[in-house]
């Protein structure tokens, strides 16, 4: 069985090609991702009408080479029809104008499910992965799986690398407890099993990811501002670990005593405001205490969060994804803390930011546990706050 993905929820316009050979193993026979990043980084964020034109631009592109990877890109040799593709008029011209060569050039893929990500995220640009998705699925007559952009970063962490190109799905003793940490997304999942979740708890304001962004602003470093920040503060850590100097930067850990395993973010987004405008200029080592301190705030507060969760729920294993996911720091912490008496499960850090892999894993365990979720591709909706 084989699945095209298609992932444009943020800023990566992402297509994959999963062939699942047996109930439990994956082969990855294509992959391309085109990341916005450039585009955005002048407004420190991600601008929605411009990442609509992107993917737009790059979805038919990169389906075209996931394709060719896959060795599933065959050129047509007759005449027949272009399908009607009337519907991407009004909104999705651009779209449109990629699809009908690729329509004219070539056959019908040995595809035997299109899986697309309808929600949550920017809905303009989840409006071009769907209606790319209802088109292919109308030009090609094959059913479409809608997934939640959530459950493929839960995914994503699940697997192992057996081969160059092959990964299995790891067995994991349910329930267990997930930490989704992104640029949209701070949450303490339950997963009953693939498919059945309970939100334990959320971020109040600001993501984690999103914090991570807007501090790296202040700091006058790039954007996504997740590895930059990250970097600096291994920097000053490895500077200091010999002097044991307390960092002059002290940040709130909020939340950390709430009874709960909600989250709140913005505080500490905003004392680090305060304490860069009362330095008035941030020499270089500043910027690097400000970003260690704030690096060690916010991953104390997850990581005891998450602990707690998994003391109160007893679940033996903690699967951690989303773009933070890839952060190295949060990585070592909580192997320290909770490695002796849980597994962890973090994604390969290609796979922790967005991309379409995941979206075709997700698609894969609803077709393993023969409880796929096919949609009528004229009834499907982008979603910008779908929950899992
Ligand atoms: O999951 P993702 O790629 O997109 C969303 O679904 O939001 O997550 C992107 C977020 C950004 O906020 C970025 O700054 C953050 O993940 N990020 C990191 C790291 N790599 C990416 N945050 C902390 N440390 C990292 N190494
Ligand atoms: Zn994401």
């Amino acid at each position: 069985m084989t699945i095209l993905s298609i992932e444009t929820s943020c800023d990566e316009t992402g297509i994959a090609i999963l062939e699942t050979t047996d109930a439990n193993t994956v082969v990855l026979r294509g992959n391309a991702l085109a990341s916005q990043i450039d585009i955005h980084a002048q407004y420190g964020g991600v601008f929605p009408a411009l990442a609509k034109r992107a993917h737009a631009e790059k979805i038919v592109p990169l389906l075209q080479n996931t394709l060719n990877e896959a060795g599933l890109l065959e050129a047509k040799t007759d005449e027949s029809p272009i399908p009607d593709l009337s519907f991407l008029d009004e909104k999705e011209s651009a779209l449109k104008a990629h699809l009908i060569p690729f329509f004219a050039a070539y056959k019908k893929p040995a595809i035997d499910h299109i899986a697309v990500t309808t929600g949550p995220g920017l809905e303009p640009a989840l409006w071009v992965g769907i209606n790319a998705a209802r088109a292919l699925s109308i030009a090609w007559d094959i059913p479409i799986i809608p997934i939640n952009h959530m459950e493929g970063h839960i995914v994503a962490a699940a697997i192992e690398k057996i081969g160059e190109h092959t990964y299995r799905f790891i067995d994991i003793s349910f329930p267990t407890l997930s930490l989704l940490v992104s640029g949209g997304h701070t949450e303490l999942v339950l997963v009953e099993k693939f498919g059945v979740y309970k939100k334990i708890g959320q971020t109040r304001d600001d993501a984690v990811g999103e914090a991570f962004d807007k501090v790296a602003r202040v700091i006058g470093l790039p954007y996504p501002g997740g590895p930059a920040i990250s970097k600096l503060a291994h920097e000053w850590r490895v500077a200091t670990k010999e002097s044991h100097a307390q960092n002059a930067f002290s940040l709130p850990r909020p939340m950390l005593h709430s009874g709960d395993f909600d989250f709140s973010f913005s505080g500490i987004k905003t004392a680090v405001l305060y304490a860069a405008r009362d330095k008035g200029v941030l020499s270089d080592d500043d910027k690097k205490a400000l970003a260690c301190e704030f690096e060690t705030a916010t991953i104390e507060v997850l990581v005891k969060k998450t602990l707690a969760a998994a003391s109160e729920y007893a679940t033996p294993t903690i699967i951690v994804g989303g773009g933070v996911a890839a952060n190295t720091y949060l990585r070592e912490q909580l192997a320290l803390t909770a490695g002796n008496t849980a597994t962890l499960l973090f994604p390969e850090s290609w796979l922790a930011t967005d991309n379409a892999v995941m979206i075709g894993l997700a698609a894969t365990t609803q077709v393993i546990s023969r409880n796929k979720k096919t949609r009528n591709p004229n009834k499907l909706r982008a979603d910008g706050n779908l929950s899992l």
